[in-house]
């Protein structure tokens, strides 16, 4: 079985993945880290050299790549994985169990602020845009984010205490 995070830029997923991941004894793959090995290149560098619709196509493939080994595993997607190229579709076929970790617009904007430059879709906005580009960037998201298994609400608690939770959910 895999357990899948998924959720908005900075919402935390990979921090709280790589938790669960301990706390179940499974390796952690983080999408966005696996992509950058697999092409050597950072994220950053192939929206910037080769494009976003690029980055969309191999972000398809390295998902189902992922998906369809057997290892159980906790994976974090990318921020915007399951709102391209069919894959919430992909991810609800496989046997993986997902996850939405909700935090609220302005917990993302604060951590975009401190962040922006490792973040192509905001880096480039000025920071005064940043609270609107969020607000309807997450309201056109949502609608594939809810379609997972589960949600987990992330403000203002500990990361601790999010893991506990999701063991509680999982079992
Ligand atoms: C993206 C989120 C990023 C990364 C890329 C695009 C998005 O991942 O995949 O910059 O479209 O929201 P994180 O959610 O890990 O920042």
């Amino acid at each position: 079985m895999k357990i899948v995070l998924l959720g908005y830029m900075a919402s935390g997923k990979s921090t709280i993945g790589k938790k669960l991941a301990k706390k179940l004894y499974l390796n952690f793959i983080d999408l966005d880290e696996y992509i950058s090995e697999k092409e050597k290149m950072s994220i950053s560098e192939i929206f910037s050299t080769k494009g976003e619709i690029y980055f969309r196509k191999i972000e398809h493939e390295y998902l189902k790549e992922i998906l369809n080994s057997d290892e159980k595993i906790v994976l974090s997607l990318g921020g915007g994985t399951p709102c391209y190229a069919n894959n919430m579709d992909v991810i609800l076929r496989s046997n993986a169990k997902s996850i939405y970790i909700k935090a609220s617009i302005n917990t993302l904007v604060e951590r975009l602020l401190k962040e922006k430059s490792k973040r192509p879709l905001v880096a480039n906005l000025e920071n005064e845009k940043i609270t609107e580009f969020v607000a309807k960037h997450l309201f056109e998201r949502r609608f594939f984010y809810e379609q997972a298994n589960y949600s987990v609400a992330t403000d203002g608690r500990d990361v601790s205490e999010i893991v506990t939770e999701l063991r509680i959910l999982l079992h």
